[in-house]
């Protein structure tokens, strides 16, 4: 007989979690005007807000924590976080930041102006807002099959080429670079694939345009690379990650994802003016640039947590356990993004809630509905998130609803995936009966899906 498929280690240390009623929940949606960011964390049974931060350290990582050294200047601490950055992804200056956005905050105050433009593939919300807030322009070029929920491809995270340099071709004057984020986590944690990578790359040659990547699955990139793309079978992580790292100028990391640890990002990159650019606003906003807002015990865990990542077996542990709670909402027929990506199910909210309107926002109102079922906790990745466009202030619906479960790397087990998809199922089952959504009552100007309070539409 075949063995089965089990986790690539085994639990040392537990964290209890509880569950509530029915009627707690329905007090507490009250409290938190509708809006799960605003709960707290015990309110919660099953917690998939997100995969950033949310991860269990291995204890290599608890160990290389007893050897942070903490000096302000030169910690021995960056350069080990250091080393193995340039041997992961062939990037020689590095500057750590607090997290993802923050390596956004310090790289684009160098490169990015009022009035620019800066194409890519869905870029992620603190990355366009990083963009928008300085008066400048994401262009989304992802593929149009990105938007068909049901249809397979196996790298739906894919640039569309052509929209690509169409870009280029009108307003490359005003373009500072081409921004990839890998895995493609607003269009559902889709993977692009080393092809993609590699058109986008001649693309940028071309215009003569820097590519950067915001790698903050990068790994789980490569591993889709290794499972999917011809050619790519034999190859280890390791040499995938490299080889697509040779293909850009620079990365943005948040390392609260594929770094494993609870906390941190960085910039990389091979050119020494970006970096010596940069390096003000890394000194300005996040610290000296050895340690850039990260103590020397984060930049050591980092260290272990990024070379654990890039292995395999941790990747295989990591992407099958999304992939078994897929095949459960398979079984039950839920529709959700197809193939499921690398970190999470992103479930579509315009085919399962569909009689609320989308001024309504379904999205919303199916996290609601989920966390009010079994207190599950998602978040929307839809039309709230979506905010206003920056000239028209009008809501933006032309993207897709999505509600989305992010499953946090080594914490849960197959026990809890079982959970959430029955949850899933028995919200799906009565998903006639919701018939209203939601009302925005307050909102802020950047950025409003993590403070918004909501109301039920119609009260
Ligand atoms: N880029 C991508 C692709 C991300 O998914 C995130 C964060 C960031 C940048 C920003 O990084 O949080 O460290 O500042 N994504 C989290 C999420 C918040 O839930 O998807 P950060």
């Amino acid at each position: 007989m075949e063995l089965p498929f089990a986790e690539s280690w085994k639990i040392k240390m537990v964290e209890p979690i509880r569950k509530s009623t029915r009627e707690e929940r329905e007090q507490w949606l009250k409290e938190c005007d509708y809006n799960v960011f605003m709960l707290k964390s015990e309110q919660v049974y099953i917690d998939c807000i997100t995969d950033s931060g949310t991860g269990a350290m291995s204890d290599r990582q608890w160990a290389a924590m007893m050897m942070g050294d903490e000096s302000y200047a030169g910690a021995r601490s960056f350069f080990n976080l250091k080393e193995t950055i340039t041997r992961i992804t062939g990037f020689e200056y590095v500057l750590p930041t607090h997290q993802g956005r923050a390596a956004e905050n310090v790289l684009f105050s160098y490169l990015v102006h009022e009035g620019d433009i800066i194409p890519g593939n869905s870029h992620f919300d603190t990355t366009k807002g990083h963009i928008e807030s300085r008066k400048a322009f994401a262009v989304d070029c992802t593929i149009d099959e990105a938007k068909d929920t049901q249809l397979e491809h196996p790298f739906k995270g894919n640039v569309d080429i052509n929209k690509l340099e169409k870009v280029l071709k009108e307003q490359g004057d005003k373009v500072p670079f081409v921004i990839v984020t890998i895995t493609n986590n607003t269009a559902g944690g889709q993977p692009v694939s080393m092809q993609n990578l590699r058109e986008v790359n001649v693309l940028c040659e071309k215009y003569k345009k820097p590519l950067i990547f915001d790698s903050a699955r990068f790994a789980e990139n490569a591993y889709f690379i290794k499972t999917r793309e011809e050619g790519y079978a034999d190859k280890t992580i390791k040499e995938i990650a490299r080889e697509m790292f040779d293909l850009a100028d620079g990365m943005t990391m948040s390392s609260k994802k594929d770094g494993l640890v609870n906390m941190g990002g960085f910039i990389a990159t091979r050119h020494k003016d970006w970096y010596e650019g940069a390096k003000g606003f890394c000194i300005c906003f996040e610290g000296f640039v050895t340690y850039g807002g990260m103590n020397g015990r984060d930049m050591d865990a980092l260290a272990v947590g990024l070379d654990e990542n890039t292995e395999f077996d941790m990747l295989e542990t990591r992407i099958r356990q999304v992939q078994y709670l897929a095949s459960k909402l398979d079984e039950y027929g839920i529709p959700y993004q197809r193939p499921v990506g690398g970190h999470a199910i992103f479930l579509d909210a315009d085919k399962i809630l569909t009689e609320v309107p989308k001024e309504e926002f379904p999205a919303q109102m199916l996290t609601v509905e989920l966390y009010r079922e079994a207190g599950i906790r998602g978040c929307e990745i839809g039309y709230i998130l979506a905010d206003r466009d920056p000239v028209t202030r009008e809501n933006r619906f032309g993207g897709l609803d999505f509600l989305r479960l992010c499953i946090a790397r080594r914490v849960y087990t197959n026990n809890h995936m079982d959970v959430i998809a029955a949850a899933i199922k028995n919200v799906y089952d009565r998903r006639h009966e919701v018939k209203r959504g939601l009302k925005i009552v307050w909102e802020a100007p950047l950025l409003r899906h993590f403070t918004v309070k909501l109301a039920p539409a119609g009260e």
